[in-house]
This record gives structure tokens, C-alpha cells and sequence, in this order.
């Protein structure tokens, strides 16, 4: 849709007409005229008051604006084909994201880069022939069912797999190990069952898979194969309700398989701490003994399958019967611990290779700060056709965009811009948004205002499930108070979010695009989706179609337009309000919160806290002073001289903005050196674990672990490093030198 700029905007006091007032002359006429130079000149000063169009018009509008049509039309679109990155079928995707931006008339724009992706070359696993057995190999395929509109461009789906899996053959026996935590293959050794050699068999539930791997290898184990239990992904656990599996329920059909990726970083594998760059350009690379011998590559072959062959490899193992709380659901056989009887030859070869990924940009210039950036991003790639991670995100976005347009159109220009990102390879290392931000890091850190993220909009029922910096917390609040949730529209999204505890969770955690912006520069982020995670059990696999999400996730694609809605209205206020409406105070509740937590948990401990707490009294202080000074400049600036004003307001809102980049610590967490945010980060076990102070509770296990004196010495270095960061965040809000 074409859009006509300008138009409607109320023009500044500065331009008024000349007074006709003051054409009478005489004394009298020039007292009148003097007097009006008078009011004029007050309101020249103050103009600023009368500047800002009223944006709550236009934030209300676009609110009113909202199409489900839209969305589903989209949706539809992009996701007629598998499209992996790096992939003909996703660059195709890149170019119909581009041309919705451009048919909008966003200046729009892509940044390629040419970087480590990594596909199957050859799979296959088989049960190892067993005295009067023969060998019985898995089809490793994924079926789709009678009627299945997507069936032919299924042959185009990516053959199950992980991404950077070691290539290699094993034959070995094999070791149930559950979820794969630490703590289960603590148990299988405390019963005498050993891991070196063998194969590991772990089912999903718990920990991400580059995660169950890695602790698969620390354990001693040469390869694993990770299942899908049906317990947890198929429905079993339903107690007297008759499994329905997808197509005729929202449960993960026996043949389905969750891919996903096994690197351990973020980015492009070859370029771990710098921007790659597009092929062709010349950019510095790790070499292939370098990626080899890296940490982050998982060093052994492994394979993700299927329920049912999950079932099939658990039904030939023998051994001690596994405890309760590892068996499967309803109608499961009895899982074993083993090692062996059966035995697995898994043979993996990667295709591991540079390729061209694509990121999509449009631009919404603004008006009066064209060098402050609200940046809205999501992920156009997909392990499979993607219509809920992450087409659900990008259906939403591009609906979003069309109402953005639609206020162009009335007259609307955002105050500060805002730059709508469409990321590319995120499934396999959040590629395409760390390799932009690092690229871009410098301009970033000092102009970006917020990263609002959206990977999967829509998992289904269960209301708006927002996390973010807490400086975002009161922002989200108020804006969710004006959508209505689409499953109850008497009630508005704000009232269903707070029937969770709490009703914001942190972006502690990787595992989507805002950990660029947020661990590695420290921008104030935000990531939401609608519904519960466990109501989306087809993730990552073959089912993650359109109509996955027409039959469960959202039928009347009300849902798809209550997140762009609340994400456009949130990238709205931050583009638009003249200060910036972030909230320290809460920032600083929750700091002091986590430092109790963490004093309590190490009572008795050969550390002091006392240089945190301090530094969390400082923090609290300079959020309460800042958030005064905003008030007073709100109540006085008709008092101001306008410039005097507008310096005024961009002091506070620097302070602001920047203050979030006093957590992050130049040399990054102990042997994490990307994450360089102090409070907000991964734990070392579980790359998705949401955490505060990552330095802190790594040497804290550590020491609890090992109790030398060298531990509790580097706990309490983490300690103060954690406290001088909090002390630079209070030094930017509070503004002053010391
Ligand atoms: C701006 O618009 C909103 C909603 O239309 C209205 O409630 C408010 O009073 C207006 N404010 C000004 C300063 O005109
Ligand atoms: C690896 O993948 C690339 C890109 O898809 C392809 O061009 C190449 O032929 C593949 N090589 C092998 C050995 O499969
Ligand atoms: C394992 O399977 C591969 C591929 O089918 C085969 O080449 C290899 O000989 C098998 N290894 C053993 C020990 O059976
Ligand atoms: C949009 O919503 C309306 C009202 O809820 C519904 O009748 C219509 O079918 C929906 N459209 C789509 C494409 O789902």
C-alpha cells in the first residue's frame, strides 16, 4: 500500500502566520502588540508543549488497525515450503519479506553474510545384529498422513538431523540416561552403570539439545540419540484420554523427530568474537583444525529420532529397571538402564559448509531523533515449514508493518526510528542477528533504545507470556491493559498475563535472537509469545505446518493479532514517548531480590556480599533519582526555554538508554567471554536455563563442588564484579562524575 507522508502533521508555533492582530496601530495597538510579541514569545519558548502530535491518537489508531486476515495470509504464504537457511526455498522467503516492506513503502533493504552451516550428508542407525538377529536398521523418515496438503513439498524437508554433529560411526552398546542431566548420569554411575564407549539415550523434556549432548560427552559416551518420549511429547501422559496425534490432535505423531542445532556459541561458527561478511569479502575465519578442536562443536556424532524408534531401542535394553521418574507414560514398556544388551551403530557424515544467509530490514525514519533506534526483530528460517517457530513471529510482524504504514498514511512519522529486523539462521546459532549486531556493535551501543524480539508468536492458548528487562516491566504492563486478550475479550491481556507468577520472566536464558543485543551489548530486550510451550509439542518437527496452526494454535488468527498489537504498541511508546518510558525502580527491586536469594543460599559461605548489597542500595538510589528528575522536567517544562527543554530531555533519556550497558563487563563471563552481561545470562550447564548473576552461580557451584581455597576466592571475585557493574549502571543513571 502506498502511503502519503506528512500531510496531517500540526505545525510547530515557530511558523505561525504573522499576527493581524498588531495591523491597527497606535499606542493602544502597540501595547495589544507588545503584549502579543509577549505570549508569543512564552509560547515560542514552550512550544515544545504544543509540538508533540498527540501520539496517543495515533497509538489508538493503530490499535484499532489490527487484520487477522492479514496475518493468516501471510502465514500462509511463508509457509508453503521448508525453508532452512541457506536454502533457495528461504532466500525466497527473504524476497517476499523484502517486497512486504517495500509494497509498504518502508525503505527496505538485505545484508548478507556468508557463514558455517551445517547439513546432513549421511544418516544411519541401526540395531546391531544380535546372536539369531539380524542387524534391523530405522527409516529415520518422518510420515506424513492420508490428505496431507503438504505432503509433496514435504520430500523438501531437511532429513532429521543435528546441526554440527560430529561425523563418525559408533557401535556400541547403549546406556539409558533420561533427560540427560549431569545429575542422571550422577545416578547411572552411583548403580554402577558405565557411560564411557557407549551410546547415550536421552529423551527431550528438560535440557536443549546441544546441552544433553554435551553432558552426553562429559560422561564418557562416543555418540547419542536423542528421542521425543511420548510421554512428554505425544500425549501418553493424558491420563484415560485417548492419545490424538496430529493430524487429529495437537500431540507429535510416533514417526515425528525434533531437529535442532548443537553448536555451543553464538553466531557464526568461523567467526566467534568478530562479524563475518558476505562471500566474496575478505573477513578473518577460524580454520577447520580450529573448529574442530573448538569447545562449542559437539565433537561426537549424535542423532535425534523418533518416539517410536526411541521406544524400539528402549524395548531391547536390559539391566536394572530405571526409577520412576524415568519411565515413560501409558502404555510405555519398562525402561531399563542397561548397558546393552542392544547395541547401535549410529553412522553420521555432516555436510558442514559455507553458505549465504540473508537479513531483511525495514526503515521507519524518525522525525525528531533519526540516531535513536527501536529495533523489533524475529527469525524468517525454519527447521521445517515453520508455521510456528518462527512464521508465527514473522506473520505478525509483517501485519504489524501494514498498520505501522496505515499511520504513515494519516500522517504519523515516529519520533525515534525504528528498524524492523527479519533474522536469518537463528536455528542454527542465532547467526544472522549476532553477526549484524556485531558488526554494527559500536552504533549499537550507543543509539539502540530496546530490542524487541518475537520468535514464535503463537504455541497456542494460555495468554501472553512476556520476559524482559525489568527496566521494561511498567511499560509492558500499561500497554497490555490496552489490548483484549483474543480468547477472553472481556478481559485485556494485562488481567490473564497476571494470573501467572510472575507475569514476567527474564531474558536470562539464549536460545532466540536477543542475546546479541542484550548479553553481548547490554540493550534493554524484550521476547514474548502467546500460549504455553507445552501446548506446541510438533516443535521442530515435520507437523509444524499451517495446518497445525489453523487446526490448534490459533484458528481464527485473533491470537497472531493481539502480539502484534502488544508489540507494536510497546515498540510505539519507546519510538514515540518524549522520555523514554523505562522504569530503574523495578530494575532495582529485582537486583536486590536475587542478591538475597543468593546470600541465602550461601549462608555460612567464606564470602562477604556486602560489596553487592552496597553497590544494590547505590543502584536503587540513583532509579529513584532519576525517576524524580523525569517527573520534575514533566511538571516544569513549560518553565524551560524550548532548547533548554529538548537538551534536557535527551540528558535523561542517554542516561536511559545507556544505563543497561553499565551491567555488561568488557571481558565477559569466565570462559564465555561473548556474554558480557553481569546479571542477566546463561548458566554453564543448561544453554537455556533463565538465570541472574551467571558468574556468580557458576563459581558458586563450583566452590560448592570443590571447597579449595582458590574457589572461594574466585566466588568472591565474581561477587565484585557483579557489584562494580550494578555501581557503573547507577553511575549512567545518576549522571554525574564523581
Ligand atoms: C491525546 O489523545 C488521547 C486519545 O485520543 C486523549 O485522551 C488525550 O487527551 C489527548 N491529549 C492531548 C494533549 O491532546
Ligand atoms: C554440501 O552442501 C552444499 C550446499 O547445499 C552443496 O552445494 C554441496 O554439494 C554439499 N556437499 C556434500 C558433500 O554433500
Ligand atoms: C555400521 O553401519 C555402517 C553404515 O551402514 C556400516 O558401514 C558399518 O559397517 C556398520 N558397522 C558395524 C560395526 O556394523
Ligand atoms: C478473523 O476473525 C473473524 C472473527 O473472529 C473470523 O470470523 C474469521 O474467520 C477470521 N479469519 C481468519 C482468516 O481466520
Amino acid at each position: 500500500m502506498a502511503t502519503s507522508r506528512g500531510g496531517k502533521q500540526r505545525q510547530p508555533l515557530l511558523h505561525s502566520p504573522t499576527p493581524t492582530a498588531a495591523k491597527g496601530g497606535g499606542p493602544a495597538g502597540n501595547r495589544r502588540f507588545l503584549a502579543f510579541l509577549a505570549i508569543t514569545a512564552a509560547l515560542v519558548a514552550s512550544y515544545h508543549l504544543l509540538l508533540p502530535t498527540n501520539s496517543s491518537r495515533y497509538h489508538a489508531l493503530f490499535l484499532s488497525l489490527g487484520s487477522n486476515a492479514t496475518a493468516a495470509a501471510h502465514l500462509r504464504a511463508l509457509t508453503l515450503r521448508p525453508h532452512v537457511a541457506g536454502t533457495e526455498a528461504n532466500a525466497a522467503a527473504a524476497r517476499y519479506v523484502l517486497d512486504a516492506f517495500s509494497s509498504l513503502s518502508f525503505p527496505a533493504h538485505i545484508t548478507p553474510y556468508s557463514v558455517l552451516l551445517s547439513y546432513p550428508a549421511h544418516r544411519s542407525l541401526s540395531l546391531a545384529a544380535a546372536p539369531g538377529l539380524a542387524a534391523r536398521p530405522f527409516a529415520l523418515v518422518q510420515e506424513t498422513y492420508p490428505g496431507d496438503p503438504y505432503a509433496e513439498a514435504s520430500a523438501e524437508v531437511i532429513p532429521t538431523y543435528f546441526a554440527y554433529s560430529g561425523s563418525g560411526s559408533v557401535t556400541a552398546e547403549v546406556v539409558y540416561a533420561n533427560y540427560g542431566h549431569n545429575e542422571d548420569y550422577a545416578y547411572l554411575a552411583s548403580r554402577g552403570v558405565d557411560v564411557a564407549g557407549k551410546v547415550a539415550l536421552v529423551r527431550y523434556g528438560d535440557l536443549h539439545c546441544e546441552d544433553m549432548v554435551r553432558n552426553a560427552r562429559a560422561a564418557g559416551a562416543a555418540a547419542a540419540i536423542v528421542y521425543t518420549d511420548a510421554k512428554d511429547f505425544g500425549g501418553s501422559a493424558e491420563k484415560g484420554a485417548k492419545r490424538k496425534w496430529f493430524p487429529d490432535g495437537r500431540w507429535l505423531p510416533p514417526t515425528g523427530v525434533q531437529v535442532g542445532t548443537l553448536y555451543y556459541g553464538t553466531g557464526d561458527p568461523t567467526t566467534p568474537l568478530w562479524p563475518s561478511c558476505a562471500a566474496g569479502d575478505d573477513c578473518e575465519r577460524l580454520s577447520k583444525e580450529e573448529l574442530d578442536g573448538s569447545e562449542a562443536m559437539p565433537g561426537m556424532p549424535a542423532l535425534p529420532v523418533s518416539a517410536r524408534d526411541g521406544e524400539t531401542i528402549l524395548k531391547a535394553m536390559g539391566g536394572d529397571v530405571a526409577p520412576p521418574e524415568w519411565q515413560g507414560g501409558d502404555g510405555a514398556p519398562v525402561y531399563r538402564l542397561g548397558p546393552g544388551p542392544a547395541v547401535l551403530n549410529l553412522t553420521y557424515t555432516g555436510n558442514d559448509t559455507l553458505a549465504t544467509i540473508e537479513n531483511v530490514f525495514a526503515v521507519i525514519e524518525g522525525r525528531e531523533e533519526p540516531d535513536r533506534y527501536v529495533i523489533i526483530g524475529n527469525h524468517r528460517d525454519a527447521w521445517t515449514f515453520g508455521a510456528v517457530d518462527p512464521s508465527s513471529g514473522t506473520a505478525a510482524m509483517l501485519e504489524m508493518a501494514e498498520r505501522l504504514s496505515k499511520l504513515q498514511a494519516e500522517g504519523w512519522r515516529p519520533r525515534r526510528t525504528i528498524i524492523l529486523c527479519s533474522w536469518d539462521a537463528e536455528e542454527f546459532a542465532l547467526i544472522g542477528s549476532t553477526e549484524w549486531a556485531e558488526e554494527n556493535m559500536d552504533t549499537l551501543a550507543s543509539r539502540a533504545v530496546a530490542y524487541l524480539n518475537v520468535d514464535i508468536s503463537i504455541f497456542g492458548p494460555g495468554g501472553l507470556k512476556p520476559r524482559a528487562t525489568p527496566q521494561l516491566d511498567e511499560l509492558i504492563k500499561e500497554a497490555s491493559k490496552m489490548v483484549p486478550d483474543p480468547d477472553e475479550p472481556s478481559l485485556t491481556l494485562y488481567d490473564t498475563m497476571m494470573r501467572y507468577h510472575p507475569p514476567i520472566t527474564r531474558v536470562a536464558g539464549a536460545g532466540t535472537d536477543f542475546a546479541a543485543f542484550l548479553q553481548h551489548i547490554g540493550i534493554p530486550s524484550f521476547d514474548m509469545s502467546y500460549g504455553l510451550f507445552e501446548e506446541y509439542p510438533v516443535y521442530h518437527s515435520l507437523y509444524d505446518d499451517y495446518v497445525w496452526m489453523q487446526r490448534f494454535g490459533d484458528p481464527l488468527f485473533q491470537r497472531h493479532v493481539a502480539v502484534a498489537s502488544i508489540w507494536g504498541l510497546i515498540a510505539l511508546k519507546l519510538a514515540d514517548d518524549e522520555i523514554i518510558p523505562f522504569n530503574y525502580v523495578s530494575y532495582a527491586s529485582e537486583l536486590e531480590e536475587y542478591t538475597k536469594g543468593i546470600i541465602e543460599t550461601c549462608r555460612g559461605f567464606p564470602v562477604s556480599f556486602s560489596p553487592l548489597q552496597k553497590s544494590v542500595k547505590q543502584f536503587e538510589s540513583a532509579a529513584t533519582k532519576i525517576y524524580k528528575e523525569k517527573k520534575l522536567l514533566q511538571a516544569e517544562s513549560w518553565s524551560l526555554k524550548a532548547r533548554q527543554y529538548t537538551l534536557k530531555v535527551r540528558e535523561i533519556n542517554d542516561r536511559l538508554m545507556m544505563a543497561e550497558r553499565g551491567f555488561t563487563n568488557r571481558e565477559g563471563l569466565i570462559g564465555r567471554p561473548w556474554y558480557k552481561h553481569m546479571i542477566y545470562g546463561t548458566s554453564d550447564e543448561d544453554d537455556w536455563g533463565a538465570k541472574a548473576f551467571p558468574g556468580i552461580v557458576s563459581a558458586m557451584d563450583k566452590a560448592m563442588k570443590s571447597n579449595t581455597t582458590e574457589s572461594w576466592q574466585s566466588l568472591q571475585h565474581e561477587i565484585y564484579r557483579v557489584a562494580r557493574a550494578v555501581s557503573k549502571a547507577s553511575a549512567v543513571l545518576d549522571g554525574r562524575l564523581t
